[in-house]
């Protein structure tokens, strides 16, 4: 960021999981941040992106707002590509006529998932579902319409806030089922980083400081499938469940997703960030921020469980 520049940061999807952490971890004495919801700026609505831009004269442009339910995405493909691709286009538009930073939000989802190895910023997106590309076309438009940007990419995200736009995140999910029932079916044949939003908000301001261009790899470190997330849930936690490990084929979904999206941070490692922590370390993190006790008894739960997600 240049120094001593006042123009305030806004924030797109204040209130959802990744906002919530932006919001929360923000620190700046000389800037504003102006955390905007869905209720003070649809993204979908060109007019209102434009006038509310205008009106703010922002500097930065934190872009997470989304819809990115899989299987609603695969059912409502215009409502897919007008929140994740032709809204992001007229933001990112926007964003260059008023000379802005625009950082944007995307997915390890824009792979296809048939590597076997990590993959780099640079490899080709080739997504498979609805969801995947109209991120991966979103992404193209902020490359294409907006000098000043970088393309953030994460994968299976998980904040105390919960995903606003899936009811929930998994660890909140998993916690409730273990619960409800104490046994989960979790697949083992989807390999993932997951990624706790606090550490995500740390890394992305740190990217907006540096003024960072182009696109970057943000996750936790290492990886692992759902079955063994969510083992590790509830190894941590202390909540007695057993973890059922089936097959992506045995859950009939009508959505193909990645079978392997782990996401190598290079550009991370190359430009000096460093890499985050091992996703294991996150996720204790994140049971003790939601007031999980932990240690020999581990039996104790008192965290606020939300609706449900895939
Ligand atoms: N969740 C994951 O596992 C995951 C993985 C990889 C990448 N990502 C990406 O990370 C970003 C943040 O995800 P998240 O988990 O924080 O999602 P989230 O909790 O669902 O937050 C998304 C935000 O977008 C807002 N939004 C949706 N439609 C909007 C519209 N038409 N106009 C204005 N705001 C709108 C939502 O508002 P409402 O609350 O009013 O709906 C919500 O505040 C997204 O770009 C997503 O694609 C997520």
């Amino acid at each position: 960021m240049i120094p001593g520049d006042k123009t305030p940061i806004v924030l797109l999807g204040a209130n959802g999981q990744l906002g919530t952490d932006l919001s929360r971890q923000f620190q700046s004495e000389t800037r504003e941040l102006v955390a905007l919801t869905r209720q003070d700026v649809d993204v979908r609505s060109h007019e209102q992106v434009a006038l509310t831009m205008e009106r703010l004269r922002p500097g930065v442009i934190v872009n997470t707002a989304a819809f990115h339910k899989v299987e609603a995405c695969e059912d409502d493909v215009e409502q897919a590509f007008a929140v994740n691709c032709i809204a992001v286009r007229n933001l990112a538009r926007v964003a260059d006529q008023l000379g802005a930073y625009l950082v944007h939000i995307s997915t390890d989802y824009v792979f296809d998932g048939e590597g076997r190895t990590p993959y780099a910023e640079d490899s080709p997106p080739n997504p498979i579902n609805v969801y995947g590309a109209s991120k991966a076309a979103g992404e193209f438009f902020v490359r294409n319409s907006c000098r000043r940007h970088p393309i953030v990419r994460s994968s299976g995200l998980f904040g105390l806030a919960g995903s606003s736009g899936k009811g929930g995140n998994f660890i909140q999910t998993m916690l409730r089922l273990g619960r409800e029932r104490g046994v989960v079916s979790v697949v083992t044949d989807q390999i993932l980083s997951p990624t706790y939003t606090a550490d995500l908000a740390d890394m992305i301001w740190r990217l907006v400081a540096a003024e960072s261009q182009g696109v970057y790899h943000v996750t936790n470190r290492d990886s692992c499938s759902w079955y063994e997330f969510a083992r590790s849930i509830f190894e941590l936690s202390g909540v007695p469940s057993d973890v059922l490990p089936v097959t992506t084929a045995s859950m009939n979904s009508a959505v193909r997703r990645p079978r392997y999206s782990v996401l190598a941070n290079r550009r991370l490692e190359s430009t000096g960030f460093g890499l985050m922590r091992p996703w294991s370390q996150a996720v204790d993190s994140y049971l003790q921020a939601a007031g999980v006790k932990l240690g020999p008894g581990r039996a104790a739960l008192e965290v606020g469980v939300k609706g449900a997600t895939n």
